[in-house]
């Protein structure tokens, strides 16, 4: 798939953007990064360091990195447009090391988080915040073919998604620094600000944007760490009652003792939407699936992925439209790629259910709001989903073990030798060879 999917996009050529991925070799350094080799194959080796590129850019010193259910994707070959020599990661914070001419708002040496989306913030989509769509930063010609526009660019995430070298390193270069970093304050603990980046801003969007209001039933397909966050949101936003449906019993229980909600485990309950009925009679009013479209269930769909028959599954989709009520809503936060069969369009017309694409998460729009509203008064404390801390040393074997999901594991906090030592209460560093199964 790689191979023909590199070759349409050579053969169509890149769109022009604002902003250019490759990045000017710094001539006094190199770096560790983890790279893309092929399908679960990625090693941390030693790559030349960014350098400013263009006049907007910053150089951050990387002081914590992390693994997102989004990067098993890449690993597991799913997504189109990866190139040998890929370094990846899109959710990283850390110190401004280096500014373009251009830059006055950042200072050297300021603490920053970026977002896994790279915006120009002057087109449409950017005025409005809704940064995931910027129309000027991808330059992924198969991505406009396939979906007739464009997302924004993203750090460390195919070609698909414009080719910037990702986060899981040791520096990375932001293009557009200013508009793309949040500066954070002293006082908060880098464990309770690295996932603005993405999974909180993430999390919180699929909640807002389907629409989970007071008194509401909500099913969360997937409980990674995309999913249990849903869940606290959720239940913040005054859902009535949270289900959780997964099958890796470390994760049933997470979310059954820390957020208290109502679980099924779907190895067990092979039947999950009958299971819903049994437990909720009137059906969900809201469906949000954080799950990984990489893992169908069924033998049928198995075998389509294989032989190439379809892209993605549709088995989520079409439990969530049958377990919701009439006019209910389902979102669906999690990655999809291309095309599914077998999709229940009956289900979703004849009950009159709004299907909401959350799309890629626009991180602009939340991260302020969440870190100032939720994260420092304390009502939303994102270290509760941490389970472990490893250094970047590890990372090739974090992509394997949390692939698995070895040892309980939610999110990582992946540390650098810049990053400052564990905050009281969080996770100390692991080995990840140590972790049991
Ligand atoms: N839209 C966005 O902006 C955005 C951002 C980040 C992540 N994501 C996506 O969100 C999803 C979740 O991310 P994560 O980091 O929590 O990933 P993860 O891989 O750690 O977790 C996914 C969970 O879904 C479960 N699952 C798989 N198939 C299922 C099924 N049929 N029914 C119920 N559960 C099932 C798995 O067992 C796993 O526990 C991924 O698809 C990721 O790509 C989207
Ligand atoms: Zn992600
Ligand atoms: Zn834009």
């Amino acid at each position: 798939m790689q191979a023909v999917a590199n070759a349409a996009q050579n053969y169509m050529g890149t769109v022009p953007t604002v902003v250019q991925p490759e990045y000017k070799r710094d001539p006094e350094r190199t770096m560790k990064a983890l790279v893309w080799f092929g399908a679960r194959d990625v090693r941390v080796v030693e790559v030349p360091a960014p350098d400013i590129t263009e006049d907007e850019d910053v150089i951050v010193k990387v002081t914590g990195t992390t693994i997102c259910g989004s990067d098993l994707h890449l690993y597991h070959g799913e997504i189109m447009t990866m190139q040998k020599g890929d370094i990846l990661g899109h959710e990283f914070m850390g110190v401004v090391d280096k500014v373009g001419p251009n830059v006055k708002n950042l200072k050297v040496g300021q603490r920053v988080v970026a977002s896994f989306q790279i915006i120009c913030g002057e087109c449409d989509y950017c005025k409005q915040k809704l940064s995931s769509m910027c129309d000027k930063t991808n330059n992924s010609s198969l991505q406009q073919y396939m979906y007739g526009q464009a997302d924004a660019g993203f750090f460390g995430y195919s070609h698909f998604t414009g080719g910037f070298p990702g986060g899981q390193a040791e520096f990375v270069r932001v293009p557009k620094g200013e508009i793309n970093l949040l500066p954070l304050p002293e006082n908060v603990p880098d464990e309770k600000v690295l996932y603005l980046s993405d999974i909180l801003p993430t999390s919180f969007h699929a909640v807002a944007d389907t629409g989970v209001t007071k008194g509401d039933v909500v099913g969360v397909w997937g409980l990674g760490p995309i999913g249990q966050c849903v869940v606290r949101w959720a239940k913040l936003m005054g859902a009535s009652r949270v289900i959780g449906i997964d099958r890796i019993p470390e994760r049933l229980a997470f979310a059954k003792e820390k957020s208290g909600i109502e679980v099924i485990d779907f190895k067990e309950h092979k039947d999950v939407t009958k299971r819903i009925y049994e437990m909720v009679p009137r059906g969900l009013d809201v469906a949000i699936d954080c799950g990984s479209f990489h893992e169908p269930k069924s033998m049928s769909h198995k075998v389509q992925k294989t032989l190439m028959l379809e892209t993605d599954a549709p088995e989520t989709i079409n439990e969530m439209l049958v377990s919701v009520r009439k006019m209910g809503r389902c979102g669906i936060i999690a990655a999809y790629a291309g095309f599914a069969n077998g999709f229940n369009v009956g289900a979703l017309m004849e009950k009159g259910i709004r299907l909401i694409g959350n799309g890629q998460a626009p991180v602009h729009k939340y991260w302020k709001e969440i870190l100032t509203d939720y994260i420092i008064p304390g009502k939303f404390d994102p270290t509760f989903i941490v389970t472990h801390r490893v250094p970047l040393d590890d990372m090739a074997k974090l992509y394997e073990a949390f692939s698995q999901r070895k040892s309980g594991v939610e999110k990582v906090f992946v540390e650098t030798k810049f990053s400052s030592p564990p905050s009281p209460g969080c996770p100390k560093p692991t080995r990840v060879h140590e972790w049991a199964m």
